[in-house]
């Protein structure tokens, strides 16, 4: 038990007895002579529980405890009270304060406040955490020998914080492995706070990932945390890592190496107490071999490596990744007025099984979802199973930009340049005039472009 609790009160003596009293039974205490120290420590260190006295010279103990639950709201405050000041307690209650204390303090009644209110803040934190493994139903499923290690994997780290890399392609299921892990730690109770690295552009990742100080720039209205801070005692899930630029990493590595950092703009310096997790579907060896990602932070990273394998190297767990979503989606879709999950007719379970399912678990999970809302009877024939699985195969892929993903600029305006001139040079019959007017070029800069890409010009 080692629970920090934070204690301001401008009173030294109460700040010592209490103080004393919450050491002895184990726990971490911090105290703070004033509302404004007591806030400025809770910006650097882990709290879960605060006693705020109620009657302070300067920031009042209703402002301090305004502040606390604007930034911590679910941070339990417990107002310490003078018999004089009763109906400002009261008030702090309605304010969002767990409970008071009257001075002078009982001993068994503060302890037996203390255990409440930490066990409330656990229940919370894991009802939410309950909640919302079964709203995203993340069972992860799959019993062929590469999904047996990667489980073995996973029950492995999990009590640890070493920093672990999931590796594998679109929608192998890398996150749901990373919420897994974090699941089945420690730090369950603690929040899991992912960063699509991808997403968030260059400009703004520092300010993402540690925070800002209002006014820091220009569009920095107030100040804001990052997500370093937001994963204080949990985890944080950097997903898409091999996305970041160079000048990103160089920032992230310093947050990982030493668990520190600054917010934009700000003085202090913030310690945390986080477990990295990250993902890639990049080949990040050879990322780091064309120096695109520094090695030093792909080292820091890849303590524990977990490759999660493409579903075509996975095929026996087919039926029971089908049965578990068509399930699933039956029976969420159909509100029961369909009787059975429907199946698939041998033939069309060739088709399934002969797919090369480039989306892996994604692509599975939609075909099936749409199969399920089409499907009328009792078995899936291979009419259906084909047309369905030809309209899906693009949407595993997550975005339209997918081929050109891992490309540069240049090698991606290349690439789609050759394959957009072949595929009008094919519709114009191979003729040069037609398709240099086709794509408003003249035939001489049409003729070096087929050069260029050694597009083949047939007689
Ligand atoms: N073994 C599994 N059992 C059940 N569901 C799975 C499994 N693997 C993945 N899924 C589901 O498939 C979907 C895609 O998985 P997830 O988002 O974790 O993939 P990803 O590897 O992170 O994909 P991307 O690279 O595109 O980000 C999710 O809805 C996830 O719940
Ligand atoms: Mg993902």
């Amino acid at each position: 038990m080692n629970n920090p609790i934070l204690i301001i009160d401008d009173e030294k003596g109460i700040r010592s007895v209490l103080g004393d009293i919450l050491q002895d039974e184990g726990y971490t205490v911090y105290d703070a002579g004033s509302g404004a120290d007591g806030l400025s420590l809770l910006r650097t260190r882990l709290v879960d529980l605060v006693f705020l006295d109620v009657w302070m010279p300067g920031m009042g103990g209703l402002d301090v405890l305004k502040a606390i639950k604007a930034d911590w709201p679910d941070l339990p405050v417990v107002m310490i009270s003078g018999h004089s000041k009763i109906d400002m307690a009261v008030r702090a209650i309605k304010e969002g304060a767990f409970d008071f204390v009257e001075k002078p303090l009982s001993i068994d009644k503060t302890l037996a406040l203390v255990q409440n209110a930490l066990r409330l803040q656990e229940l919370s934190r894991e009802n939410r955490q309950l909640r919302s493994s079964l709203l995203q139903e993340n069972v992860m499923i799959g019993e062929c020998p590469p999904m047996r290690r990667v489980k073995d994997m996973i029950q492995q780290s999990a009590p640890t914080d070493s920093r672990v890399i999931i590796l594998g392609e679109n929608g192998t299921g890398k996150e749901l492995v990373a919420r897994e892990i974090h699941r089945l730690s420690p730090r369950f109770r603690k929040p899991f706070v992912e960063v699509n690295c991808a997403a968030i552009p260059d400009t703004l990742i520092e300010s993402e990932l540690f925070g800002h100080e209002k006014g820091s720039f220009t569009s920095a209205l107030g100040q804001r945390k990052g997500k370093f801070e937001l994963a204080n005692g949990g985890t944080i899930f950097l997903d898409e890592v091999a996305d970041m630029s160079l000048n990103a990493q160089a920032k992230v590595l310093r947050a990982v190496q030493e668990m520190r950092f600054e917010r934009i703009g700000g003085e202090q310096t913030l310690s945390v107490d986080v477990r990295i997790i990250s993902a890639t579907n990049k080949d990040i060896v050879a990322e780091v071999a064309a120096g695109r990602f520094r090695e030093d932070l792909y080292y820091r990273l890849n303590v524990v490596p977990i490759l999660v394998p493409p579903l075509r190297d996975r095929l026996e767990d087919l039926p029971l990744l089908v049965d578990h979503f068509l399930g699933q989606f039956c029976a969420k879709n159909l509100l029961g007025s369909k009787k059975t999950v429907p199946h698939f007719s041998p033939e069309a379970w060739k088709v399934v099984t002969e797919h090369s399912w480039p989306g892996n678990i994604r692509e599975l999970k939609n075909y099936l979802e749409r199969l399920s809302v089409m499907v009328d009877g009792d078995v899936i024939e291979l009419d259906v199973a084909q047309a369905m699985l030809g309209d899906v195969s693009n949407a595993g892929q997550s975005s339209p930009l997918e081929p050109w993903q891992n490309m540069s600029l240049n090698e991606a305006k290349d690439a789609f340049e050759k394959s957009f001139i072949e595929e009008k040079f094919r519709k114009n019959q191979y003729s040069v005039p037609k398709t240099a007017q086709d794509l408003g070029l003249y035939p001489s800069n049409l003729h070096s472009k087929l050069k260029k890409f050694g597009i083949e010009v047939e007689k």
